[in-house]
């Protein structure tokens, strides 16, 4: 017996571990069985898809093509279904402006079950908090993106964009389709370095480089996380493969946000730096944060300030580059709409050198046709909350606080009750007269209510002037043999990328 060689404490010790292990796995599994009984509870009213008994609806949505699962799904169920990822995670998802005003009017917290997965990247930035701190740093970081703040980036755009554009001459005279994703992605987050970070304009280093590439892995895994209910455990997935590469490639992105605080706290020391930034008429995003003080005169912790810069380092560039790749693949897509935008550009344009804030307000057709492509091609397709208080729908049926709610803005810009033919590409839903009167939860790539993004007025006008300079200098079309397949990654991307022929039409401006 090999026991006998122990000494009797030890195997007495052993003994109990075991228990011990056994009663807290037993009292877990009885926790999370309670769990399930609730939320199943909370949402029997609701007839949704059949479940797998241990998957739940996770094979579903693990497939290619879910977004489109789950818009057939919301077509066979009104209003809304119940989703379960496993057995102890179930969301009501709901796609129906009346069913989203009655949440997202409100300020319920964010679904731990899904935002806790970010913690390790992003900290707690305004992304992640919930209640006071949340209402603190939104009220200290909305100045950063007052008008005057963002009048200046009009030129800061441009310049990112014609480095893109002139790297594109030359592909575009190979003559073959190539990915323009990837390309966007590396000039939006160089124009954000810029604008928010105050980078100098010594092109993309090697350090971003990494980032940027971190950033997609770090998407794609939270991703695969949500969706796994077997990396739902902290300490399981940090066992696994998947755990590991997500840790690694978190350091790569902290490494890279780390220098950006590092070099502009040393320039602080310096007095000729300093003057430059009071010579700076106007406060950028880093200035605020580190400035910042609360009603007792206290500065944000190291902790709180690597958050917001790690928050907005990926939502202000990965959601931008998501709505330019798609905008310049709708407009392959429908040429018509793409030669009426150059046009209007191009009127807009006349004989300046460059785009002036004011022209921003001039694109009509081009922001019609992106609100319609923010429609079909959501950059964030899903988001998630826990109620805080019960809430009761239009149609009577209610949920109690602690339910969890997920909003598919993908199946809700779908939704045939609002939007008749909603898979017709029709930039004139958006005219005024066609706007007026419509529910105003209808559309909301921007989420809407108290937690809608903060950075919404910056990502219109980059849009803007990135797209208007990309009409100006070339012609966008298909390459059939790679047509971009949607898959969700926190934003939506393509599997396979989006590949595009581009002919040069010859104009520099
Ligand atoms: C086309 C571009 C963009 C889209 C479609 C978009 C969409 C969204 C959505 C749907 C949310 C709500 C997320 C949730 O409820 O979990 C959000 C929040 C947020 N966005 Fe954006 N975003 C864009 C660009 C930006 C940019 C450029 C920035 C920063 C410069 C930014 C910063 C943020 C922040 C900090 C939040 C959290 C706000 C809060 O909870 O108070 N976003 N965004
Ligand atoms: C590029 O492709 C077009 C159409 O496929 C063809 O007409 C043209 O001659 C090609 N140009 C070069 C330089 O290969
Ligand atoms: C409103 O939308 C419909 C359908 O898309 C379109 O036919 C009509 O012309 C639009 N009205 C205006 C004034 O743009």
């Amino acid at each position: 017996m090999v026991l006998s060689h122990l000494s009797p404490n030890l195997s007495r010790l052993g003994l109990w571990a075991s228990v011990v292990i056994l009663i807290v796995s037993a009292l877990k599994l009885f926790s999370l069985l309670l769990r399930r009984q609730k939320l199943a509870r909370a949402m029997d009213s609701f007839p949704g898809p059949p479940t797998h008994w241990l998957f739940g609806h996770a094979l579903e949505i693990q497939k290619l093509g879910s977004l489109d699962t789950v818009v057939s799904w919301s077509q066979q169920f009104p209003y809304a279904h119940p989703l379960w990822v496993g057995q102890f995670v179930g969301y009501l998802n709901i796609y129906e402006p009346d069913y989203a005003k009655a949440v997202y009017s409100r300020g319920d917290p964010k679904a731990p079950d899904v935002y806790d997965f970010l913690l390790q990247w992003l900290g707690k930035g305004l992304l992640v908090l919930d209640g006071p701190k949340w209402f603190q740093h939104r009220k200290l970081l909305t100045p950063g993106f007052h008008y005057d703040v963002l009048k200046p980036y009009v030129a800061i755009f441009a310049e990112s964009t014609h480095i893109m554009l002139d790297k594109w001459e030359k592909k575009a005279s190979e003559n073959k389709s190539f990915d323009i994703f990837c390309d966007v992605g590396h000039m939006a987050l160089d124009t954000l370095m810029k604008c928010t970070f105050g980078k100098g304009d010594s092109g993309l280093g090697h350090r971003d480089n990494s980032y940027y590439r971190a950033v997609s892995e770090l998407t794609l895994l939270t991703q695969q996380r949500i969706e796994s209910f077997q990396y739902h455990n902290d300490f399981i997935y940090w066992c696994t493969p998947h755990g590991r590469r997500f840790l690694r490639a978190c350091q790569t992105a902290h490494d890279h946000t780390d220098q950006v605080i590092r070099q502009r706290k040393a320039a602080l020391q310096d007095e000729k730096e300093q003057k430059k930034i009071q010579q700076r008429r106007h406060l950028d995003f880093l200035d605020i944060l580190l400035g910042a003080r609360d009603e007792s005169g206290i500065k944000l912790s190291d902790a709180d300030l690597r958050a917001e810069v790690d928050t907005f380092m990926f939502e202000g560039h990965d959601t931008t580059t998501s709505g330019i790749s798609w905008f310049l693949y709708c407009m392959a897509l429908y040429p018509e709409h793409q030669q009426r935008c150059r046009e209007e550009v191009r009127e807009i344009l006349g004989d300046q050198d460059s785009f002036q804030w004011d022209d921003l307000a001039k694109m009509t057709y081009l922001t019609m046709c992106m609100k319609e492509c923010f429609r079909l091609y959501p950059p964030v397709p899903q988001v998630f909350r826990q109620l805080n208080k019960p809430v009761t729908f239009v149609d009577g049926r209610s949920l109690p606080a602690g339910s969890l709610i997920s909003m598919h803005i993908y199946a809700l810009h779908r939704n045939s009750a609002v939007w008749p033919d909603p898979e017709v590409f029709d930039p004139l839903r958006f005219s005024p007269e066609n706007v007026t009167g419509r529910h105003p939860f209808a559309f909301m790539p921007f989420s809407a209510g108290p937690r809608n993004c903060i950075g919404q007025q910056f990502a219109m006008n980059e849009m803007k002037v990135v797209t208007a300079l990309c009409l100006l200098r070339f012609e966008f079309s298909l390459d059939p043999s790679k047509m971009p397949i949607k898959i969700p990654q926190l934003v939506l991307r393509s599997k396979n990328g989006i590949h595009l022929y581009l002919k040069s039409l010859g104009s520099r401006k």
